[in-house]
C-alpha cells in the first residue's frame, strides 16, 4: 500500500537507535526525507546513513530535546536543508529506573524536561512550521505505563507517558483546523535498549503475562507509527494506539 508521504519532511526525534531509529527506515522506505536527531553522534550518524541508502535525503541533528534553543536550531537547520517539516514523530525519552522512595526532585524534572516539555516544544516548532501549509502529522510515544501505570519503570517516566496522552489529545483538538493530525502510540514490552537492562528472570516474567509470548520489535511499532504518519490515516487524530502483544486482554 503507497501511504502517501512520498517527498513529505520528518524530523524523528531520538532516532540513533531503538524505535525511532525503525520509524526513521520506515518513513525513509516511503519517500520521506528524514532529520535523524539524538545525542549519540555515532548512532545517529548511523542511522541517517542507513536512511540515504534508501534513496531519500537524511542530515543528523545532535540535539537535546531538553534544550528549547537546540530544538529551535533543529528545526531551523532541517528547513534550511530539507524543507519545512511535515511529519515529527516525538520519540526521544529516558527511563531511570530508580524506586519511587529514592527520586530526587532533580531526577524527577529532568525526566519530564526530556520526554514531556522536549514533545511540548518540538510540537510548537511544528505547528508553527505545518499550519502555513495546512497539512502535519504529530506522532508523540507514549507507553503502558503512562496509560495503566508503571511496573518496573519509574514513577517519574510513567507521569511523563501519562502526560503525553493528555498532551496529544490536547493539541488534536488545537492543530484539527489546519489539517494537523496528532496522535499517540502506547508500546508495552519492545526489544530495546530501554527493556534489555531488566534482568533476566523479569524479562521472563513479563513475557509469561503476554498473551503472544514475546516481546514487540521495535519495527512493529515503526509500522504502527509509519501509518499514522501518513496520509492513509488522515481521519485519525487523537487516538492512543495500544501496541501491547494483547497484554491488557
Ligand atoms: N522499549 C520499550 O519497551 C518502550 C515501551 C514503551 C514506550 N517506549 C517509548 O518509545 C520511545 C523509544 O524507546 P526506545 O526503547 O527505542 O529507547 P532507546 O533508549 O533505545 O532509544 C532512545 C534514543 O533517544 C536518545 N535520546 C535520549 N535522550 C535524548 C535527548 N535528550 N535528546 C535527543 N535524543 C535523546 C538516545 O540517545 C537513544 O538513541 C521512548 O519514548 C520510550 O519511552 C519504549
Amino acid at each position: 500500500m503507497d501511504l502517501g508521504i512520498k517527498g513529505k519532511v520528518a524530523i524523528v526525534t531520538g532516532s540513533g537507535q531503538g524505535i525511532g531509529k525503525e520509524t526513521a527506515l520506515a518513513l525513509a522506505a516511503e519517500g520521506v526525507h528524514v532529520c535523524v536527531n539524538d545525542v549519540n553522534d555515532e548512532v545517529g550518524l548511523q542511522t541517517a546513513k542507513e536512511v540515504e541508502d534508501l534513496g531519500v535525503k537524511a542530515i543528523y541533528v545532535r540535539a537535546d530535546v531538553g534544550s528549547e534553543q537546540d530544538i529551535k536550531d533543529m528545526f531551523q537547520k532541517t528547513a534550511q536543508e530539507l524543507g519545512t517539516v511535515d511529519i515529527l514523530i516525538n520519540n526521544a525519552a529516558i527511563s531511570p529506573k530508580v524506586p519511587f522512595e529514592d527520586i530526587p526532585a532533580e531526577q524527577f524534572e529532568q525526566v519530564m524536561k526530556i520526554n514531556l516539555l522536549g514533545s511540548f516544544l518540538c510540537s510548537q516548532q511544528a505547528f508553527y512550521q505545518m499550519k502555513e501549509k495546512r497539512w502535519g502529522r504529530i506522532v508523540n510515544l507514549s507507553s503502558m505505563a503512562g496509560r495503566f501505570g508503571a511496573n518496573k519503570a519509574g514513577v517519574h517516566y510513567s507521569a511523563t507517558k501519562a502526560g503525553i496522552i493528555g498532551m496529544t489529545l490536547s493539541l488534536a483538538k488545537k492543530m484539527g483546523p489546519y489539517n494537523i493530525t496528532v496522535n499517540c502510540v502506547a508500546p508495552g514490552r519492545i526489544n530495546t535498549a530501554l527493556t534489555q537492562v531488566l534482568p533476566k528472570e523479569v524479562q521472563d516474567q513479563i513475557r509469561s503475562q503476554i498473551p503472544l509470548n514475546r516481546f514487540g520489535e521495535p519495527s512493529e511499532c515503526a509500522s504502527v507509527i509509519t501509518f499514522l504518519a501518513s496520509e492513509k490515516a488522515g481521519y485519525v487524530s487523537g487516538a492512543c494506539v495500544d501496541i501491547l502483544g494483547g497484554y491488557i486482554a
